[in-house]
């Protein structure tokens, strides 16, 4: 049985400082249920992924596997880059998969939103990151879909003040919050 309050870890597949999907991932720190904490951890740092070094896998890595090990759930705010996700979160992710036997990432319930400056708002970065969640055994949530379209009006100076937006990061965050419950005993 999980123990309330629920812990989540979010990270944003974009490392400028002007990002709008890190202030999608702020946004939703901001917007959680009363029951549900959120650490964001900066996935800035983490070097490419190399098979050699998973041995002894760099610090960075270690730590963003510990902490989403202590998370019950997932936050993934992803950038659509050339109709897919960004590098750096491929990146972060495959690290964090690996060694095979050593997935941080099974069995955990996940949810994903995106943000863009165009019209689709990111949304075949989520269908292509949706297809990943396949092979690494995770268990994301299917409805509300959150797809920021024309980001630049949705945000002033780094916080979101579209109203409809925040409505449906506050029902995306009490659905994964609710799904975690109901999958019941953390992976060991
Ligand atoms: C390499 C690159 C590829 C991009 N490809 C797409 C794309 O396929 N679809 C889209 O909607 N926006 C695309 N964009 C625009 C991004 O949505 C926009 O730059 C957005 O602000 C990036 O997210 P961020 O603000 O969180 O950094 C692309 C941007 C870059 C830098």
């Amino acid at each position: 049985v999980r123990q309330l309050p629920l812990r989540f870890i979010g990270f944003a597949g974009s490392l400028r400082a002007g990002s709008y999907n890190r202030s999608l991932l702020r946004a939703a720190g901001e917007l959680l249920p009363e029951d549900v904490e959120m650490e964001t951890f900066d996935i800035e740092g983490i070097p490419l992924y190399n098979d050699d070094l998973l041995k002894e896998a760099p610090s960075r890595v270690r730590l963003f596997k510990d902490r989403i090990r202590a998370s019950d759930a997932v936050l993934i705010v992803t950038p659509e880059y050339n109709y897919s996700i960004p590098r750096v979160l491929k990146n972060a992710i495959d690290w964090a998969s690996r060694p095979y036997a050593d997935n941080a990432l099974a069995g955990k319930p996940v949810a994903v939103m995106s943000a863009s400056t165009g019209m689709l708002g990111g949304a075949r970065a989520q269908y292509h990151l949706r297809q990943s969640f396949v092979y690494l055994d995770m268990h994301p949530i299917n409805k509300p879909e959150v797809i920021v379209t024309y980001a630049a009006k949705k945000f002033v100076d780094g916080r979101l003040t579209d109203e409809k937006t925040r409505e449906k990061v506050i029902a995306l965050l009490a659905t994964l919050r609710d799904w975690t419950i109901r999958l019941g005993t953390k992976p060991s």
